[in-house]
C-alpha cells in the first residue's frame, strides 16, 4: 500500500464504484491526481506526471487551456443550460458549422450527443433508419470487427469485439463480425501500416454471401482499433472495405472516437487514411475532454432521407436531453480554435517520425513482444506473466507513474497518446521513462 495517495480520512473510498477498473485492488492504493496543466498531471500528494495518454485519449490540447476555461466559465455564467428539442441555440449551430468545415467534405451534418458509446449507439440507429426511410428496411444487420471497442451500450457493445465488455451481456440479434486484423506473426514491428493483412476485408463478402448484402446494413470499424490494442489498418484493408460496402449498398461508419480531432496527423483518420466512410462518429477530442460531449458526422444525403413527410413531422425519434449542451459547444468552439491557432490537427504528422523512433527503440527491451504506431498512437505488447495476465501491464502503469509519466495498460499491452502538444524531448522522456520501467519488472 502506498500511503502517499491515500485519500482524507473523512472521505469513504466505498461510494464510488469505479469504472473499468480492480475497484478493491484500487482503494487498497488509490492514485489520485489533482491538478493539470499542458502536458502535466499533479498527483494529490503534489508530484509532477508526464501525461502520455491525454487524459484517456481525449485532451489532444493538453490541459486547462486558458481559452476553454474562459469560454466554458463565460457560458455557464451565461447560459446554463438550453434544451434543443423544439428550441435551440446559437453556440450548438455554430459549433455544429464550424465540425463541418474540418470534416471531409461530404460531412455536412452532425448529431449531438454527450460520449463515444452514444455516438456509436446514434451512428447504428441512423444507418438503421436510413435504410428504412429509402424502402430498404430489409438492411437490419450490423457488422462489426473482433478487438473493436464502440462503447458501452448494447449496440456498441453488439458490434464491439472485446470478450469482456460481452459475456456478461446480451447482444443485439443480427450482428456479426469481421476478423481482427493483428497478425503478428506476419507484421510484428510494423512501422505505421503494416503490410499484411488487406485481404482481412474481404471477410465482407463472406458475410454477404452468408447473410444476403441486401440484408445488411452497416459495417462499423475504428479506423486504427485503439482501445484493442491500437491496430493500424494494413495497407489496403480499408479501401477493400470501402469498394465492397460500395458493392452491396452497406453503409460504411468509422468510429474516431479517439482518431479524430488531429491523433492521426489529419483532423479525421478518414482524411489521412484517403477512406471516407458514411457516418463518422467522435467525442473525447471534440471537446478536449473538458466537457463531455460527442458528434455523429453524415453527409447530406443520409440526412436528406429522413427529411421526409410533412415538416411539423419530428424525422428522427433520437437525442439526450444534454445534446448540443451550451457548455459543451463552448468549450468546443475554444477547442476548434486552438486546434486552428496552433496547428494541432496535423501536428502528429509532424511528429510520428519521432514519436515512432523512440516507440519502436523499446524493440529490444525486456518482454516486449510486438510494438504499433500510428500518427501518436501507439502500442507495446508485453509477454503475459504464466497465468498472470495483465500483471506486467499493471506494474508498468504503477512503476511509471512512480517515475512521473502517466501510461495506459490494458492487460499486457501499454497505450500511448500523449497530447498533440507534446515536446520531442518529452516524447524521448516519456518511452526513456517506459524502458527504465521496463527493466525493472520481472
Ligand atoms: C473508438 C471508441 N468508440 C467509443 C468509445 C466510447 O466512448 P465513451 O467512453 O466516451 O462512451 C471509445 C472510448 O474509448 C472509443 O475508443
Amino acid at each position: 500500500m502506498n500511503k502517499r495517495y491515500e485519500l482524507p480520512g473523512s472521505v469513504a473510498a466505498s461510494a464510488f464504484w469505479m469504472p473499468f477498473t480492480a475497484n478493491r485492488q484500487f482503494k487498497a492504493a488509490p492514485r489520485l491526481l489533482a491538478r493539470a496543466e499542458g502536458m502535466y498531471y499533479w498527483t494529490a500528494d503534489g508530484r509532477q506526471v508526464l501525461d502520455g495518454q491525454a487524459g484517456l485519449w481525449c485532451v489532444n490540447a493538453g490541459h486547462c487551456r486558458p481559452r476553454i476555461v474562459e469560454a466554458v466559465q463565460k457560458q455557464v455564467a451565461q447560459m446554463d443550460f438550453a434544451p434543443t428539442f423544439n428550441m435551440g441555440h446559437p453556440a450548438a449551430f455554430e459549433f455544429a458549422d464550424r465540425l463541418a468545415r474540418i470534416a471531409p467534405e461530404r460531412f455536412s451534418r452532425v448529431f449531438f450527443t454527450n460520449s463515444g458509446s452514444e455516438s456509436a449507439d446514434t451512428a447504428l440507429k441512423i444507418a438503421l433508419a436510413y435504410h428504412r426511410a429509402r424502402g430498404e428496411g430489409q438492411r437490419f444487420r450490423l457488422i462489426g470487427r473482433e478487438r473493436g471497442y464502440h462503447g458501452v451500450g448494447f449496440g456498441g457493445v453488439s458490434v464491439g469485439g472485446l470478450v469482456n465488455n460481452r459475456r456478461m451481456f446480451p447482444t443485439l440479434p443480427a450482428v456479426d463480425h469481421l476478423s481482427h486484423t493483428h497478425q503478428p506473426a506476419l507484421n510484428a514491428f510494423s512501422v505505421g501500416q503494416p503490410e499484411h493483412g488487406a485481404d482481412l476485408a474481404d471477410e465482407l463478402e463472406r458475410l454477404a454471401n452468408l447473410h444476403g448484402g441486401e440484408t445488411i446494413a452497416a459495417v462499423i470499424v475504428e479506423p486504427v482499433a485503439g482501445s484493442g490494442g491500437v491496430l493500424p489498418p494494413p495497407k489496403g484493408y480499408l479501401e477493400r472495405l470501402r469498394a465492397l460496402c460500395d458493392k452491396h449498398g452497406i453503409l460504411l461508419i468509422f468510429d474516431e472516437v479517439i482518431t479524430g480531432f488531429g491523433r492521426t496527423g489529419a483532423p479525421f483518420a478518414a482524411q489521412r487514411l484517403g477512406v471516407t466512410p458514411d457516418i463518422m462518429t467522435t467525442a473525447k477530442g471534440v471537446t478536449n475532454g473538458v466537457v463531455p460531449m460527442g458528434a455523429v458526422f453524415v453527409n447530406r444525403q443520409i440526412h436528406d432521407a429522413f427529411m421526409q413527410g410533412p415538416p411539423e413531422a419530428i424525422e428522427f425519434f433520437h437525442g439526450y436531453t444534454y445534446s448540443g449542451h451550451p457548455v459543451a459547444c463552448a468549450a468546443g468552439l475554444a477547442t476548434l480554435d486552438i486546434y486552428a491557432r496552433e496547428g494541432l490537427l496535423t501536428r502528429a504528422l509532424e511528429l510520428e517520425g519521432v514519436f515512432a523512433e523512440a516507440l519502436h527503440g523499446l524493440r529490444d527491451a525486456p518482454h516486449v513482444t510486438d510494438i504499433r504506431n500510428f500518427g501518436l498512437m501507439g502500442a507495446i505488447d508485453l509477454a503475459p506473466r504464466p497465468g498472470k495476465p495483465g500483471g506486467r501491464g499493471y506494474d508498468m502503469l504503477v512503476g511509471a507513474l512512480g517515475r512521473g509519466a502517466l501510461v495506459r495498460a490494458s492487460g499486457d499491452t501499454l497505450a500511448f497518446s500523449p497530447p498533440l502538444i507534446v515536446s520531442e524531448a518529452q516524447i524521448g522522456e516519456l518511452f526513456e521513462t517506459v524502458r527504465t520501467v521496463l527493466a525493472s519488472i520481472d
